[in-house]
């Protein structure tokens, strides 16, 4: 059992993770304890939390309860208006206008196995590996019901939330918050981590101290965004990569999200994670319900690593889905960097020729082969196939690639209109606009109005129709910009404030639909490179273009602050030309390869203009990359190093007899004394290194370290060792 219910406190233990909720007297929610599973048995521990200050700091509960005040109790969903002083999880103004609430027990059922969320991403488990707890909670007054579920894992310290409201009520009540997740932690003795970033440099962590008043990570641009990740972490201060607690928070979600922290004068820390406040409002009618999208909390003790593993497995297991899901992914050529806007099926073909001749699987033709468009600055919406670039469509290139024995992957940014496009000439009402104010173009282009039904059933009737046309195995789905002029034709004003919300629905949906209709296509996310890399899309895409910095420097920090929540198999990764073309680097073309080999692999640029001695590179790193495809997949991540000298990586396999450890050195100098520890091995097991024969024993490899001297590594130079262990 991993739920249980005794003396009105549920137990949910999932894997290494416990959570513990209380019932009180007067059928208020409380929430005991969150971290390191306990045994069952004896809960009056320190179930409540010290008395408030002084009397005028909070207000006395006045009716009775265990707790002495709601403004110090620790809550399991705090509500507004009625005495706490911290910031509500939910919001709602009822009939007279009044934005308060009090929840209030009313009863609870523990099913087998995890439900789904309607019209939601959400994780996903059988049966026999999951039990969910679903908590019902009603305010008296509204009549508002919010249902709180809780899904613990057999087998993994990760446990899933969400919450669901629904009007008993016989007047509309409007929504102007609803979190997902909420954590009331009875100490400040944390440091908290996250993710922040821009075009190019996405997910760079930061770790600072928690302050007495609030933090706020957020997105306001209607995707989880290139600037802040809908993830964060707890640390406790003497947490590091590999030793110490950790809560790990990560939302479900791909639209604008908002992480919230309060420590309040008790040294109590409120950690709320969901949609974003400022974008949405929610009217609820009677009998109308309103699903929240899903959040994770992970447990670890073994540091930030140990977080991000059990996420790496969570999400793998749980979240992405679909035939590719445990399957190697194609090794691909994407032609984007390789001629932009200026191709032909003559050229791609011969690219295509020279990629199958070293052994790559896919072509994935990129931006440009649609409508009239010879650059970013029209034709988006317009997925009708452009006949002068492509003579004989999708087709003939199709049939041209496949004939070579190479699969073929195509580019849409379906959620998109250019102001040059049939389609805005046809529906300029399609795009969001706020009527009487002027739209805010980027990158030349609109944002379609996802949440209209007939916007959606016409781009999927183009996908349809495109994907129908030909064999194709994978689509890349982008997302170039973010969403501004936030409003709809279609809804009344009272509902204006729905449609951050309902343009995430329709994405969804469509999403869903492509899935149903072509099961077997790999779906890339991508959105400006990496805008929306977050466990929503994950569902839908079993991975994401990481970056449109395809620099191997840059690509160490963006690659490793990915992996404080991603699995590596989620992050697509090309190997490029030099100089770089977003940075002018010059980097090795081993060292390009190591470092997009971190993930799943492939090439972005022109294989034809390659030298013997590159294409002959190629071709190992090929026939390598089929090695090591299933260990980055099933294996476990640890990041070892990431400095200005160097930057280290290791891979072990799921049965722990391969290793692969990568490392390169972005700056050298001249005294480079560089051993590096490596982790998650067996101390009395020897491993043998693939190429030298050499044998260390485990022990001597995490507590020695593998010296990288005899590797000779210059300035950005990079070496991949791999490991075997021996019988
Ligand atoms: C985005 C993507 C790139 C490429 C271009 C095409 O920037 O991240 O990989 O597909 O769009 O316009």
């Amino acid at each position: 059992m991993l739920i249980t219910c005794k003396d009105n406190i549920f137990h949910i233990r999932s894997g290494g993770e416990s959570l513990l909720l209380c019932v009180t007297r007067k059928g208020r929610l409380l929430q005991l304890y969150c971290g390191h599973i306990l045994p069952e048995g004896d809960y009056a521990l320190s179930a409540f939390p010290p008395a408030p200050a002084g009397p005028s700091t909070c207000p006395n509960t006045p009716d009775g309860d265990e707790i002495e005040s709601v403004g110090t109790a620790r809550s399991a969903y705090p509500t507004a208006g009625l005495g706490d002083f911290r910031p509500a999880a939910i919001r709602a103004v009822g009939a007279d206008g009044v934005d308060a609430l009090d929840l209030r027990y009313r009863g609870h059922r523990i099913l087998p196995g995890k439900p789904g969320l309607a019209g939601l991403p959400a994780a996903y488990a059988p049966e026999t590996e999951a039990e969910t707890l679903e908590i019902e909670m009603q305010d008296g007054k509204t009549g508002l019901a919010v249902t709180l579920s809780y899904t613990a894992f057999a087998s993994l310290p990760v446990i899933a939330c969400s919450v669901r409201a629904e009007n008993r009520g016989d007047a509309p009540v409007r929504l102007t918050r609803i979190d997902s997740l909420a954590l009331d932690l009875p100490d400040d003795r944390y440091d908290f981590l996250h993710l922040w970033g821009c075009w190019a440099m996405e997910r760079t962590s930061e770790r600072v101290p928690l302050t007495h008043g609030g933090m706020k990570v957020a997105s306001r641009r209607g995707a989880s965004s290139h600037s802040h990740n809908p993830f964060a972490a707890l640390l406790r201060k003497d947490a590091s990569e590999e030793a110490g607690e950790a809560l790990g928070f990560a939302f479900v979600y791909s639209g604008s999200f908002q992480i919230e922290t309060e420590v309040d004068f008790a040294g109590q820390t409120r950690l709320l994670m969901g949609l974003n406040p400022d974008n949405f409002s929610w009217l609820l009618n009677p009998g109308e319900t309103f699903q929240a999208p899903e959040a994770l909390i992970a447990y670890s003790d073994a540091g930030l690593g140990g977080m991000s593993r059990a996420f790496h497995k969570f999400i793998s297991r749980h979240i992405i889905r679909g035939p590719w899901k445990d399957r190697d992914r194609p090794i691909l050529v994407n032609n984007w960097e390789a001629t932009y806007f200026h191709f032909n099926t003559e050229k791609l073909l011969e690219l295509g020729r020279t990629a199958k001749d070293l052994g790559i699987e896919m072509l994935v033709m990129d931006d440009g082969w649609f409508g009239a468009r010879e650059d970013d600055h029209s034709s988006l919406g317009d997925w009708f196939v452009n006949e002068k670039k492509l003579p004989g469509g999708l087709k003939a290139l199709s049939d041209g690639l496949h004939r070579m024995g190479l699969m073929m992957g195509i580019w849409v940014e379906p959620e998109m209109i250019s102001p040059d496009s049939d389609l805005y000439r046809a529906h300029p009402d399609w795009a969001l606009q706020i009527e009487g104010r002027p739209d805010s173009p980027s990158r030349w282009q609109y944002v379609l109005d996802m949440s209209r039904k007939e916007v959606e059933d016409y781009i999927f009737g183009r996908l349809y129709d495109i994907l129908s046309s030909a064999k194709i195995e994978y689509v890349k789905w982008d997302f170039n910009r973010n969403l501004s002029e936030v409003s709809s034709a279609s809804l009344p004003p009272e509902r204006q404030g729905e449609v951050w919300h309902r343009y995430m629905l329709g994405v969804y949906s469509l999403l869903e639909r492509l899935l149903r209709a072509f099961p077997d296509i790999l779906l890339e996310g991508c959105a400006g490179g990496g805008g929306r890399f977050d466990a929503g899309m994950l569902y839908y895409c079993p991975q994401i273009w990481t970056s449109d910095d395809t620099d191997a420097l840059e690509r160490l920090t963006i690659q490793q602050g990915t992996s404080i929540c991603y699995p590596p198999s989620a992050m697509s990764a090309h190997v490029s030309a030099v100089p770089n073309h977003q940075t002018g680097r010059m980097t090795p073309f081993k060292t390009r390869g190591i470092v997009a080999m971190g993930g799943s692999f492939g090439y972005e640029l022109d294989l034809t203009k390659l030298s013997d001695e590159e294409k002959a590179e190629v071709k190992r790193q090929v026939a390598l990359y089929h090695q090591l495809a299933p260990v980055i997949r099933d294996g476990d991540y640890y990041r070892l190093e990431n400095s200005d000298t160097l930057a280290a990586w290791e891979t072990v396999s799921a049965d722990g007899r391969q290793v692969i450890f990568s490392a390169v050195i972005p700056y050298a100098r001249i005294v480079n004394t560089h051993i590096v520890r490596l982790r998650g091995l067996d101390e009395n097991a020897r491993y043998r290194d693939i190429e030298t024969g050499k044998v260390y024993t485990g022990g001597m490899l995490m507590h020695a370290g593998l010296n990288l001297a005899p590797y000779r590594l210059r300035e950005r130079d990079a070496v991949l060792v791999r490991f075997e262990k021996a019988e």
